[in-house]
């Protein structure tokens, strides 16, 4: 039974849902699963240490102000805890953002080959997405300005892009940042931003500005994102506002605790930094020698070019009955590419004897 006359708020039917990686494989027992951007060697010793003496407290509700984390993460990365706000994965900081910044008539702009959450959330917001174009799969800041007009709110950026791993420089950040017309809010997506040695995901640009945000994950390099935590960095007024629109307990002791031992473990940090750019390098070249280039990853996957969508597809298709997981991203406009995560040294060599067959195959 259906009723005609209740209806969820405008926008929300347009919503396409998520789609995850998959991680199966009928019939199969060793599979490889490389669509979801995780670390292959998943949360470091102190991190599941934390996690598992949190069983003992379970019946204790969480801390609501996540000052010990905050703190944490404001200590390593030489930041300001009180403008810090920690979510259930970025994603939710995505979400308090569009929630309290944007609703019907106010307009968000992602990029072409944007992540998805950006025009998810936005939409849940009952506002309206924007897509601008990218430039030979690189974010384009002209085409965000000329996108931009007096109703948009938000400007989501990742920065590297997911799936593109592509980088825009930070003059050219900051160029947008200051064009920006002056309701507007630039949101610095760095989920991969620890995957680049040396780079502040925009941390600085942040302190600089009154209209930028950045957010953060602990999902792909720390190997957490099963357990969803995320933070975002802003001026003290807009982390205000988000804090608003957050549930008191939207963290639990388990997600704190453990994010905290994650993120003050610097040596598994580079430890698994230095091994995803060895492992990248090597699989980009890989893939290359086999005739399918890629654009220079600064993140922990690879996006593999083929010469169509009939080529992608049938190496995707190849790539299963190997047992291996890879991600098709037609849905990111990138009809004939892969984007295959950068596994561990075994899982690399796989993937490259995998598509080799496939290559050997056509001809
Ligand atoms: C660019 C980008 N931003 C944000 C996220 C969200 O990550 P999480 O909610 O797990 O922190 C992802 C996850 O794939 C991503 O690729």
């Amino acid at each position: 039974m259906m009723s005609t006359a209740i209806k969820p708020q405008p926008g929300i039917t347009e919503i396409a849902l998520y789609q995850g990686g998959q991680s199966s494989l009928a019939g199969v027992t060793d599979v490889l699963k490389l669509s979801s951007n995780e670390n292959p060697f998943g949360p470091g010793d102190l991190a599941k240490e934390a996690f598992a003496k949190i069983a003992h407290q379970l019946h204790r509700y969480p801390s609501t102000d996540h000052l010990a984390l905050r703190q944490a993460i404001a200590e390593v990365h030489g930041l300001d805890a009180d403008r810090i706000i920690c979510g259930a994965g970025s994603d939710e900081i995505i979400t308090f953002l569009c929630q309290a910044y944007a609703g019907p008539g106010d307009e968000v702009i992602h990029t072409q080959h944007g992540f998805s959450m950006y025009r998810i959330s936005t939409l849940a917001a009952g506002a309206t997405p924007v897509e601008v174009p990218e430039r030979d799969r690189v974010v384009d800041v002209d085409a965000i300005l000329a996108g931009c007009n007096e109703r948009t709110k938000l400007v989501f950026i990742a920065n590297p892009g997911n799936p593109t791993g592509t980088m825009v420089g930070s003059n050219e950040i900051a160029r947008l940042a200051e064009e920006l017309p002056p309701q507007a809010i630039l949101v610095l997506d760095g989920a991969y931003a620890e995957f680049v040695d040396g780079f502040d995901g925009g941390a600085a640009l942040v302190d600089q500005r009154d209209n930028v945000v950045m957010t953060r994950t602990f999902s792909k390099l720390y190997g957490l994102g099963g357990l969803r935590i995320g933070w975002g960095y802003g001026p003290k007024d807009i982390i205000d506002v988000l804090n608003r629109v957050r549930g008191p307990f939207n963290l639990s002791e388990t997600q704190l605790a453990t994010a905290e031992a994650a993120v003050r473990d610097r040596a598994y940090v580079e430890k698994c930094r230095a091994e995803n750019a060895r492992m990248r390098i090597w699989l980009a070249n890989a893939l290359a020698k086999l005739g399918i280039p890629s654009d220079t990853s600064c993140a922990n996957f690879i996006l593999a070019r083929f010469s169509d969508q009939a080529e992608a597809e049938a190496c995707d298709d190849h790539l299963k009955t190997q047992g291996i997981i890879v991600r098709r991203v037609a849905g990111y406009q990138l009809p004939n590419c892969l984007r295959i995560t950068v596994g561990d040294e075994a899982s690399c060599r796989r993937v490259a004897h995998a598509v080799a067959g496939f290559k050997e195959s056509r001809v």
